[in-house]
């Protein structure tokens, strides 16, 4: 393959450098393209731009791939846990026991969060959506941990990175107590990272909720799968943002905020809002299968399919292993969990889904087992929040030190008006709206 792209404009030839990534990927850079020809590329929703080289994760959608820092995710299952993957994320390869052990406890240390945050809690109304609670509640740090602005030197990065990861669980599940008139509860130094965020979202003052194994690999393995994708909508916002050299704790903010989009974090609750159609509107799987396979029907089987990942996706597999092992021994009669098992099982085995290499993804299962863990669907997206936290912060600190770092500043193609003189206000007449 060669090392140089060859542009003609107006019969003159522009030669451009070609950049090859770890995996054989090929980029043109046309970082100078303007200066050299006058012109930009246009390249709307960005599919074919790449913003950044980067070393933290690695997709092949037709493959089925997904590697954390070169490490298959495969490798994750049954193996470390979030906070283990967050480390790997954050400083480019796993810790030792010790750097594990000193992070573990600087996340206990810092589950607490400042009294004066509680107080911002009691201002939001009953029913604001958990994800703008979020949002602004991460933002809100910036006002709590003034030392955290500048993040000049690694230490005080680690320091940071420490609080976020371990805040964000505990304002999560604050955003749920608030919803629900619940009483906020302590995060409890003694339990670990997944067992103590179900703490504080279910124990009562007087009944402690006990997080079994199951469970607790459940979502442990459902943060890890979420932790990076990336150059996504949410994380691409906090690398913009960052670039203006914005704190971590707004830019991470941002992130939540692009995140909430049903385009992006809101698949599974599509999936959920799915099952309770066909639930109440008394359809049955089958029928419902049907109705996905008529192309003139407008329904779609929600969690089916994927846009980057034509074979599998990694995820769903890995996920679907988990559903399988923790579904059964829930226990808990539930008709949308029936419904789910059924449509998978019949749509696995029906020639329109397989012929169209339509499988179910990360979104499939990871609504139900939210579903089955006891999650309320309108804290999925928060979910997912907590889980791409350590990506968000790995990528705001490359996206700091990455060579040649300047404020990201798209250019655009103008189409509007040509020169418009102003006219005084008596003086305009328009045809009348609608
Ligand atoms: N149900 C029924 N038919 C489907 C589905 C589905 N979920 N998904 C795709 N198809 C069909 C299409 O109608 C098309 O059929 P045709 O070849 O006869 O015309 C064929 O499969 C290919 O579909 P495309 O739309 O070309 O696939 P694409 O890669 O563009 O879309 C997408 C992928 C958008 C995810 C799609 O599969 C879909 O809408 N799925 C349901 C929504 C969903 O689960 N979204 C979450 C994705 S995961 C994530 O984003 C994190």
């Amino acid at each position: 393959m060669s090392d140089k792209a060859i542009l003609t404009i107006d019969g003159k030839q522009y030669e451009f450098p070609v950049i090859v990534g770890t995996e054989g990927e090929y980029g043109i850079d046309i970082s100078k393209l303007r200066a050299l020809t006058g012109h930009i590329t246009l390249d709307p929703g960005y599919v074919n731009t790449g913003s950044c080289k980067s070393d933290i994760t690695f997709i092949d959608g037709e493959k089925g791939i997904l590697r954390y820092r070169g490490i298959p995710l495969e490798q994750f299952a049954n193996g470390p846990n979030f906070i283990e993957v967050s480390w790997l994320l954050i400083f480019g390869r796993p810790p030792t026991t010790e750097e594990y052990r000193e992070f573990a406890e600087e996340l206990t240390h810092e589950a607490n969060i400042d009294e004066g945050m509680k107080h911002h809690f009691n201002s939001f109304p009953r029913k604001a959506p958990p994800m703008a609670i979020l949002g602004s509640m991460v933002n809100a740090l910036s006002c709590f941990h003034p030392e955290f602005l500048d993040l000049d030197d690694e230490e005080k990065f680690y320091a940071a990175a420490a609080r976020l990861i371990s805040k964000i669980r505990t304002l999560a599940a604050f955003a749920y107590r608030h919803a629900n008139g619940l009483p906020y509860l302590y995060p409890n130094p003694s339990l670990k990272y997944v067992p103590n965020f179900l703490h504080m979202m279910f124990s009562m003052p007087y009944h402690h909720y006990e997080c079994d194994d199951l469970t607790r690999d459940a979502l442990n393995m459902i943060f890890i799968l979420h932790a990076d994708h990336e150059q996504n909508c949410s994380t691409s916002t906090v690398r913009m943002v960052g670039s203006s050299q914005a704190n971590l704790f707004a830019s991470c903010s941002a992130g939540i905020n692009a995140l909430w989009g049903p385009l992006h974090g809101g698949a599974n609750v599509a999936v959920m809002e799915m099952l309770d159609r066909i639930h109440k509107g008394n359809v049955s799987a089958e029928e419902y299968v049907k109705l996905a396979k008529k192309k003139d029907s407008g329904v779609k089987l929600m969690g089916f399919g994927h846009r980057v990942y034509k074979n599998f996706d990694p995820r769903a597999k890995l996920l679907g292993e988990i559903a399988e092992k923790l579904l059964p021994k829930m226990g808990r009669k539930d008709p949308l969990l029936d419904i789910a098992r059924r449509l998978e099982e019949l749509c696995l085995k029906d020639d329109y889904f397989v012929e169209r290499k339509l499988y179910p993804n990360v979104d499939f299962y990871s609504g139900i087992l939210l579903r089955a863990i006891g999650i309320p669907t309108n804290m999925f997206t928060v979910i997912f929040a907590i889980g791409r936290m350590p990506g968000w912060i790995a990528h705001w600190w490359e996206q700091k030190h990455m060579e040649g770092a300047q404020i990201n500043r798209p250019r655009q193609i103008y189409t509007g008006n040509g020169l418009t003189d102003y006219v005084p206000m008596p003086g305009r007449k328009y045809p009348k709206r609608g």
